[in-house]
Formats: C-alpha cells, structure tokens, sequence
C-alpha cells in the first residue's frame, strides 16, 4: 500500500502537532462544558478517535453516515444512511467532525439538518480544509490543516475505499488512477 503514495504531504508527526493545537482549541471554546462529538462516517473516524483523546471536557460520541450528492448537481441535498436518536441531538450542544471540507456541502446540509432536528448549537470541526474547492457558503470552526487543490489519501482519507488507513496524508502516483481506470 505504501508504494502507492507519490508523495508525503502531511508527516505523522506534524498530523500529532494539529491534533494537539486543534484539540486546544477546542478544549478552550467550549470551557469545560459537555458537548457531543459526531462523526461524519466513514471518513471522521481515524481523526475523531486520535482528536477526542486531545480534549479535556466530558463529551459523548455519535456517528452520522451521510452523503451529498455530488456529481450533476448543485442542490446541496444530502443522503442519510444513519443518524444518532433524538435524545442525543435534542437540546445538545453538536461539534460535527469531518476528514476534509471540500465543496462544503456535506458539512452545511448536516449543520442544518441538527438545526432542525433541535440542537441547542452546532460547530464543525475538519481535518483538511481545501478552501479553493468551496461551492457553498461554509467555514469550520476548528481545523488542523489547510490544502490544496488535490486529490490526497490517509488518515480516514480514501481512494475507492482503500488508503484510509495510512498514518499520514499522501497523494497518490498517477499509475494508481491509471490502474483504476483500465479496469
Ligand atoms: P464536500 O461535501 O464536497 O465538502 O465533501 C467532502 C467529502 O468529499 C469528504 O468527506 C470526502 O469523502 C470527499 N473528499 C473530498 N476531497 C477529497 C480528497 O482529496 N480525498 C479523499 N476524499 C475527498
Ligand atoms: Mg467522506
């Protein structure tokens, strides 16, 4: 798996130092009070479980499996595969975790969803930001890194499913898409 990776964009070791600047960051907003933490499956989960452990509140956790529509349209509407019960949306205060903003959509359709579902608040916390790439009106509260545009893998990152598990953030050699596209 590793031999697929052209480059090393984001080391492990710089990945640590976000996670302990943005986990401060967050530790300091919310001032010791609680708040539940939702993960945007299945992209969140490799970040959210190496972030949770950097913040210093009492938090619950939720996943939500969520995915926009993205091709051939601009409606911004978002499929729900999985969403956590009322009880642990209702009067609550939600920090949304995602692997990268990119277009936004994702991010924005699910802050309003919580809104309408009766969150008390929602914030929204990424991995990546890839700010050349917006297509809605949408910023994150909290995030580690800022990239560009480029199709990266790693650290919940995938490429057809595969390369989330990498313990840092890569781009691929072309070869891999090559590979993909002749099949
Ligand atoms: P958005 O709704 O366009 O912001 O979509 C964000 C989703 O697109 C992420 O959760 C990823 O699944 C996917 N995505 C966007 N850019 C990349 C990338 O560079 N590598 C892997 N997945 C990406
Ligand atoms: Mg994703």
């Amino acid at each position: 798996m590793h031999n697929d990776i052209d480059t090393i964009l984001i080391s492990t070791d710089e990945i640590q130092a976000g996670l302990i600047r943005t986990g401060k960051e967050i530790t300091a907003y919310y001032g010791g009070d609680e708040f539940t933490a939702v993960g945007v499956l299945k992209g969140a989960v490799v970040f959210m479980a190496d972030l949770v452990r950097n913040i210093d509140a009492h938090l619950e956790m939720a996943f939500v499996g969520a995915s926009s529509y993205r091709e051939g349209t601009t409606s911004g509407k978002l499929e729900l595969n999985f969403f956590p019960h009322e009880g642990e949306i209702k009067g609550r205060r939600i920090l949304l975790m995602d692997d990268i903003l990119d277009t936004g959509r994702t991010m924005s359709a699910l802050k309003a969803e919580f809104l309408e579902r009766g969150a008390a608040e929602v914030k929204t916390c990424v991995f990546l930001d890839k700010p050349s790439r917006r297509a809605v009106d949408m910023e994150a509260d909290f995030r580690c890194f800022e990239v560009d545009d480029l199709f990266v893998v790693g650290y919940g990152l995938d490429y057809a499913g595969r390369y989330r598990n990498l313990p840092f953030v890569g781009a691929l050699k072309s070869a891999v898409y090559e590979a993909a596209a002749s099949c």
